[in-house]
């Protein structure tokens, strides 16, 4: 095994002896990105979450650091059979055999990554992976040091809950439901009691910028505001990753700018991102661009270290500093 202190023998192991208490959406047969990812169930409400040990607590700290956010061996993604299987992930042909090897994709914590690709090239079936809403035809896929792929759809959906913040381009907003509920859904579907998860979901809309709007429903909402919502409400779980897909397509650029204005400042307080875009504006603010072609990664770049600010911050800096020092230099 490359890593054998990670603590996944273990938290497989814990994964089956956990209890399910929590009640949770099961994704269907085919599941797809714009699927409902939390249902609220009033029963659920401060039920709060099981105690025996945590299946799906981080893989403790090995002599190596902490374990990938991500971690994607040989994986392969092929819709239908035959003649007429589609290979929306492939990976470069084994030079011998001509057999696809698959993509190998390792994302470290606090890492920003934007994902590229024209139409067809199998961003949202990656997507879709990562975000645990679907499975890999081979390969294996490790979050937060956890095997996915030994667990049942019952643990999935609570991979997604606690692991993982979404954003999609549509905001996927519950309709009529003011924004303060909206965030504090994924912390009901967790269990948070009441007045925490109050607290919670408000300090979440503050740091979006929406502490005015805690009360307005999605219909009384600019779609810049709507989205700055759902960005609460994926980071209101503290989760390890910020999964985004073409969460700036629907929105004009200054909301745009405000939406990834946000974005910037999760990653540089730390939280990975990995966001799907085809705009080479929206890259720019990535520490990392990785472009898809036909299922395969054509190319990786890095365009900021992993431990520093993303792009966008950074170019900050220099201009505060010569603001402090009153633009002397030093
Ligand atoms: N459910 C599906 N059934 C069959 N083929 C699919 C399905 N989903 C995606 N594909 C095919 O897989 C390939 C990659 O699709 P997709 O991941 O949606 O690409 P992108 O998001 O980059 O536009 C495309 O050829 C697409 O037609
Ligand atoms: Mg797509």
């Amino acid at each position: 095994m490359r890593r054998p202190k990670t603590g996944l023998g273990r938290g497989l192991h814990r994964a089956r002896a956990g209890r399910a208490a929590v009640h949770g959406q099961v994704s269907g047969p085919e599941p797809a990105a714009e699927a409902p990812l939390f249902e609220f169930d009033p029963a659920a409400e401060g039920s709060g979450l099981p105690d025996a040990p945590d299946p799906l607590a981080p893989a403790e700290e090995s002599p190596w650091g902490p374990p990938p956010v991500i971690e994607v061996r040989s994986l392969i993604k092929t819709y239908g059979h035959g003649d007429a299987a589609v290979h929306a992930l492939s990976g470069e042909e084994d030079p011998v055999t001509g057999a696809p090897a698959g993509i190998d994709l390792v994302v470290e914590q606090g890492d920003f990554v934007a994902v590229m690709g024209s139409s067809g090239s199998g961003k949202s079936t990656l997507m879709n992976i990562l975000g645990c809403l679907d499975v890999p035809t081979v390969g294996r896929y490790l979050l937060d040091g956890i095997d996915v792929g030994g667990l049942d759809e019952h643990q999935l959906s609570l991979v997604r809950n606690r692991k993982i913040g979404f954003v999609f381009q549509s905001f996927n907003l519950v309709p009529r439901v003011p924004a303060r509920a909206q965030v504090e859904l994924p912390l009901a579907y967790a269990g948070v009691k009441t007045a925490e998860r109050r607290r919670r979901a408000e300090a979440a809309l503050t740091l979006v910028g929406l502490a005015d709007r805690m009360d307005h429903r999605p219909n009384q909402l600019s779609g810049g505001q709507q989205q700055r919502v759902a960005v609460a409400r994926a980071l209101v779980t503290a989760p390890a990753m910020l999964l985004a897909d073409e969460p700036t397509g629907n929105l004009d650029s200054h909301s745009t700018e405000e939406v990834l204005a946000i974005v910037d400042r999760l990653n540089a307080s730390g939280r990975t991102v990995v966001l799907i875009t085809h705009e080479d504006e929206v890259a720019r603010h990535a520490k990392r661009v990785l472009r898809l072609v036909d299922g395969r990664v054509v190319s990786d770049v890095r365009q900021a270290p992993v431990d520093g600010p993303p792009p966008a911050i950074a170019a900050t800096v220099p201009a505060q500093r010569q603001a402090l020092t009153g633009g002397a230099g030093s």
